[in-house]
């Protein structure tokens, strides 16, 4: 019997360290290393392991072959199939992340509901709130009636001595995999190994049942899954809820799908009797909107199959500071300095004495660079005092030579901006034709030069767009 080994591993990547230290080598974290026996179970080693016992043979087999059941369970609440990419697959198993209080429960609460009531089994084991409390909350999602069975435990190995009994699950739903523990590992509950045994555990009863598993994670402050982000790695699919505080919507993003597109997301809105599906997130984005006021440009988005059209605020104001202020909420902020950037050096327009602020309505956050055109539209016309259209959309990327460059689903951009009554377009130039109305009124740069001095209204005249823009006050 070899010696117990002591090991630091950091809670953050999951690196093994020998010795302590204030900050983790491998990710740069402080304060993550812990120490964690090694005696036996994971982490011990393959040498350790190999001397336990002799591998057992397993029967090999082909790809062709019959398959049971349909490889999905969708679960008929839209936008969550939608962001699993059609369904619950089968044999799988799903991370769905995110803040504490976001809805990860609720929204799962409701799924397996609505599994059940189609004659699933569902298995829903909270580690983190008491029966009655889960029972409370099924009353007021008004799913109380519903099949789902319910456990309240958090060791791995009576779980899955539990599910075993009966027919097997179609989905199994722990929540959290922080508070998982298995008598394999030998630290505490939430420590990565832990939680990296537990979920291995879990992933290993999914694939050899072909029952679905879906892992509940919080994600700390970061953005990243406390400890267990060296799951993201172990399982097929991970999702994540998010939701900017104050706004009542919520949206499920997925990040990694071994089985779908990665770049879904569905839409709720958090009401009082649960979730509700958003089909239609535009209009919610955009649904505050005031009569055109300088500073703010409608992005025609895209989230990916599905357009979405959404305000960008830009508030530019003279900056009492040596160095100016940047602050942003909804978008990246480096890309605004590459923007800005542009502006300044291609099209004359100086921000260097100025604060920006720039801000995506509704609490949105966009991760497409094809929203440059629409920020440098804000920004000039917060600058000059002059209000963009309000019945026009903006969408392209900006390079640093200041050119416009075409992005893709421009029709399909263009197609829900028609619909919801806009009737003007800036958009970059494509090879495809421009169909609809809206092509008519479609205005189409070649660089940003062309956009700002169409903004400032100088389009045409000969002269540079400064000219105009050094006559603002406060320049
Ligand atoms: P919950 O699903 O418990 O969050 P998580 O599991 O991600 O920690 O959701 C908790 C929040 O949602 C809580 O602040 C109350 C709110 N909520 C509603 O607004 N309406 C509802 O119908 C429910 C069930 C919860
Ligand atoms: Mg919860």
């Amino acid at each position: 019997m070899p010696k117990p080994r002591i090991q630091f591993i950091c809670q953050n990547c999951g690196s093994v360290h020998t010795r302590w230290a204030g900050k983790c080598d491998a990710c740069g974290e402080w304060n993550t290393l812990v120490e964690e026996g090694t005696s036996g179970g994971i982490g011990s080693g393959p040498q350790a392991m190999r001397s336990a016992r002799k591998g057992r043979a397993v029967v090999l087999t082909s790809l062709a072959g019959d398959i049971e059941d349909a490889p999905r369970i969708a679960s008929g609440i839209s936008e969550l199939d939608r962001a699993t990419g059609g369904g619950f697959v089968r044999g799988s198993a799903l991370l769905v992340g995110g803040d504490p209080g976001i809805g990860k429960s609720t929204l799962l609460t409701q799924a397996a509901a609505a599994l059940a009531r189609q004659g699933h089994r569902i298995v829903y084991v909270s580690g983190e709130e008491a029966v009655a409390q889960i029972r409370l909350r099924a009353q007021r999602l008004g799913v109380a009636d519903s099949a789902v069975e319910l456990a309240a435990e958090t060791n791995v190995e009576d779980i899955l001595a539990t599910i075993a009994d009966g027919r097997r699950p179609d989905l199994v739903i722990l929540d959290s995999i922080q508070t998982l523990w298995t008598d394999m590992a030998d630290s505490a509950p939430g420590t990565v190994t832990q939680v990296r045994a537990a979920a291995q555990a879990m992933i290993r009863y999914a694939k050899s049942t072909g029952a679905a598993i879906v892992l509940v994670g919080h994600v700390t402050k970061e953005g990243q899954i406390a400890g267990p982000r060296v799951v993201e790695h172990m399982v097929d699919g991970v999702l994540y809820f998010e939701g900017e505080g104050g706004h009542h919507y919520r949206i499920l993003r997925t990040v990694k799908n071994r089985f779908g597109p990665t770049d879904e997301i569905g839409v709720f809105e958090m009401s009082d009797k649960g979730l509700r599906e958003v089909p239609n997130p535009s209009e919610l984005f955009l649904g505050e909107r005031a009569a055109a006021a300088p500073g703010a440009a409608v992005f025609a988005g895209m989230e990916g199959t599905r357009p979405i059209l959404v305000e960008i605020q830009a508030l530019v104001a003279p900056s009492p500071l040596g160095t100016p202020r940047r602050a942003v909420v909804g978008w990246d902020g480096s890309r605004l300095s590459m923007v800005l950037a542009v502006l300044e050096s291609h099209c004359g327009v100086r921000f260097s004495q100025h604060d920006v602020y720039l801000n995506v309505a509704g609490g949105y956050r966009i991760a497409e660079p094809a929203a440059d055109l629409a920020v440098a539209a804000a920004l000039v016309s917060s600058l000059t005092g002059l209000a963009l259209p309000a019945e026009c959309v903006y969408f392209g990327e900006i390079s640093l030579s200041g050119a416009v460059r075409t992005v893709a689903h421009t029709q399909q951009r263009l197609k829900e901006a028609e619909k919801l009554g806009f009737s003007q377009a800036v958009c970059p130039r494509s090879g495809e034709e421009l169909a609809g109305k809206i092509s008519a009124n479609a205005f189409q740069p070649a660089s940003l030069v062309d956009l700002v001095a169409r903004i400032a209204g100088t389009n045409g005249g000969g002269k540079q767009p400064e000219a105009r823009l050094r006559r603002i006050p406060g320049e």
